[in-house]
């Protein structure tokens, strides 16, 4: 008999080695290297079940391949809508990773509930038909054309997807598949890789669109970072804080849209639900202004949001001060002090800096640098700011303001939430010559003009 092929796999990050290593030298974990079988026996029905002949692909120019073809089915759930892009295009397949609990199989579900006459297969390989039903029953949605089916198989879910034919077909969850063609135990990196692998194959083969939810490793990877994201064409990410109601959908990457689109969902006793409106919960009500709080105007994909920034500055009692930020990157907020420091003169050598982007969002726009500035020194200074006030811009490390991108989207968001001012930079201010706003704009070189005109 010839011999088995194996490899080992580091179960963390998905890196091949040929031989068993103690510590992982791609992401550092230790004892993480499992043996699987790579290599499995072909057998011409397996590979090729779902191949109808027709649809087998020939070369063709380009100009014959007619763009009507590429029709995209709508979805009835606004957000998910946008961030594929404007509906599912068929033939794609988009993986939806995030953490247990959050809500991936209910958001699914209820994707798959609300479509009408498209035939969906919602597979399961986690929970039975029974726990699905009473969770379709809590969504509330009238049950149309979508089948269930508790398998987790590949071979015989092809076999049944080929007697129903379905148009969508969602995959709950992609660690609980296995393939009859390799050996290695379920959820190992080999057996994902090789499920995904055929679902990619069909959904490109038959031109049905495929949603693969992924649990994510302790890292945020989904099933090791560089096994799946790199075969699918779209990677969803679902996030939030678990006892809170809000969750946020961001599309990490989109061979069909754009790929920093983010959705907002409340959960409720109902399921998910669209938030239409996110600034309005991004923002704390409150009748009183207290210092260390600046809105920022930011825009994430094609949407802007304003979003409240809170900062605690207090002198450190121990040797080392504390630097601590929710939502925004750490190494982001020693650049800011460091300019702070530098550029306007405040010590904070021995203060405890703490910075929290409210409403549990991570934003990577540099345009909040100028609220999470404003907030500290706010804080600092024990002087609040108004709350009628928000800014938008970068800043540099001279101190000075730089240009946003989009500042028109920025600034309208503002002035339909009844802000006053805006505070933003004067490089940017060139490409809003022609513009008339409601909404008073104040263009500044740099922050120390910003500080003397809030504190004046
Ligand atoms: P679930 O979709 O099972 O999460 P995941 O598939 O990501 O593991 O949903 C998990 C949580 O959502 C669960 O704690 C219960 C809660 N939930 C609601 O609050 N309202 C609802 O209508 C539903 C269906 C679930
Ligand atoms: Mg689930």
């Amino acid at each position: 008999m010839a011999k088995i092929k194996t490899a080992f796999f580091c179960q963390n990050c998905g890196t091949q080695s040929a031989k068993w290593i103690g510590k992982c030298s791609i992401c550092g974990e230790w004892n993480t290297y499992v043996e699987e079988q790579i290599e499995k026996e072909k057998t011409e029905e397996k590979e090729k079940m779902w191949i109808k002949a027709s649809t087998a692909h020939k070369p063709i120019l380009i100009s014959q391949v007619s763009a009507s073809d590429f029709v995209r089915i709508p979805c009835k759930d606004s957000e998910l809508n946008r961030i594929l892009g404007g509906g599912v295009v068929p033939g794609s397949f988009v993986l939806i990773g995030g953490e247990p609990g959050i809500g991936k199989s209910t958001l699914l579900l209820q994707f798959a509930l609300s479509m009408h006459n498209i035939r969906v297969l919602y597979i399961s390989g986690e929970e039975s038909e029974q726990q699905i039903k009473m969770r379709a029953e809590r969504i509330g949605v009238p049950f149309n054309e979508c089948f269930l089916l508790c398998e987790a198989n590949t071979q015989k879910i092809f076999s049944h997807i080929k007697d129903i034919s379905p148009q969508i077909v969602i995959v709950d969850s992609v660690q609980t598949l296995y393939t009859d063609s390799l050996e290695s135990s379920t959820g190992s990196i080999s057996q994902v890789k090789e499920c995904a692998t055929e679902f990619m194959k069909f959904a490109k083969e038959t031109n049905t669109a495929v949603f693969f939810i992924g649990h994510i490793n302790k890292d945020g990877a989904i099933a090791g970072p560089k096994v799946l994201e790199h075969i699918v064409d779209t990677v969803l990410q679902f996030e939030g804080e678990r006892q809170m109601v809000y969750r946020i959908l961001r599309s990490l990457k989109n061979r069909f849209g754009s790929a920093s689109e983010i959705g907002i969902y409340e959960m409720n006793s109902q399921g998910l639900k669209p938030v239409l409106n996110p600034s309005d919960i991004l923002i704390n009500q409150k009748d009183y202004e207290s210092s260390g709080t600046s809105i920022a105007s930011t825009v994430e994909g094609n949407r802007s949001l304003l979003l409240e920034i809170q900062a605690l500055v207090s002198s450190s009692a121990y040797g080392n001060p504390q630097r601590n930020t929710t939502g925004l990157d750490i190494k982001r907020l020693s650049m800011l002090l460091a300019v702070i420091e530098k550029r306007v003169g405040i010590k904070l050598g021995h203060q405890d800096v703490f910075l929290n982007i409210v409403g549990g969002l991570k934003i990577d726009d540099p345009a909040i640098d100028l609220a999470v500035c404003i907030a500290i020194i706010s804080s600092f200074k024990e002087k609040p700011i108004s709350s009628k006030i928000c800014f938008s811009s970068e800043v540099g490390l001279g101190g000075e303001l730089r240009t946003v991108t989009r500042l028109e989207l920025r600034i309208q968001e503002a002035q339909k939430l009844g802000f006053q001012s805006i505070y933003i930079s004067k490089y940017n201010a060139k490409a809003l010559l022609d513009k008339k706003f409601n909404i008073k704009i104040f263009p500044c070189g740099n922050i120390t003009e910003v500080l003397k005109n809030l504190f004046a």
